[in-house]
């Protein structure tokens, strides 16, 4: 259930190919790497949980399998083609095909007012700074008080300035930020920042 396939793979890489600076990444998160990201956002205990960007939906998966009875979960991927093939493998789950910056109006289009969990699969250090700024925005604006948002960096991406201001922003706007290991088993190795409002 939790395997990545060869499909999801070929997939993603041809979305890669097609828009590489929105996709961020040549492949899928690792199940490893899923594992540390769906374990680190308290999704057991939360009632409105978020995702943002999930690709293929190799986190997806786990984010449904851990959410507790009742508990709302919706989705926003930019990509048009991921969309319809995430509308597919998760027809129980609600997924948007918009942009991130957008996760208010969505909410609210579920009599919903913030979320207690936000996972972000985004590839945040390939982004300009205003639309680092705006998603950021968007996330406060999103999270509940004590909510946590839960996102990844890639190792390399610190010695980038755009991962760098990133870094520095999370640090600035939220008041606890935990940092994982690093997630080798992965390509590129990760890790994950653990954000509390
Ligand atoms: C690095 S991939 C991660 C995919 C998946 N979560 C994973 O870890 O394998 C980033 C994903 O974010 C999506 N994306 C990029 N910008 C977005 C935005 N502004 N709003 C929503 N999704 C976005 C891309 O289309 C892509 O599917």
């Amino acid at each position: 259930m939790f395997v990545t396939t060869i499909l999801d793979r070929v997939q993603f890489t041809g979305r890669f190919l097609r828009r590489p600076w929105r996709v961020g990444a040549i492949a899928p998160s690792s199940n490893h790497l899923a594992e540390v990201m769906t374990s680190w956002g308290g999704l057991h205990e939360a009632n409105v949980v978020v995702e943002y960007g999930p690709g293929t939906g190799v986190f997806t998966s786990r984010i449904l399998a851990r959410l507790k009875p009742g508990a709302a979960f919706i989705a926003i991927e930019l990509d048009r083609v991921l969309c319809q093939s995430l509308r597919r493998r998760f027809p129980e789950a609600a997924i948007y095909c918009d942009s991130a910056v957008n996760v208010m109006t969505w909410l609210r289009r579920h009599g919903l007012s913030a979320a207690d969990c936000i996972v972000s699969g985004l590839p945040w250090a390939a982004f300009g700074p205003e639309l680092q700024q705006s998603l950021m925005d968007s996330t406060l604006e999103a999270l509940a008080p004590g909510g946590r948002f839960v996102t990844f960096a890639y190792l390399q991406g610190l010695a980038l300035p755009s991962g760098r201001a990133f870094r520095r922003k999370l640090l600035e706007r939220f008041p606890i930020v935990r940092t994982s290991r690093v997630v080798w088993r992965n390509l590129p190795p990760a890790f994950v920042y653990q954000c509390t409002r």
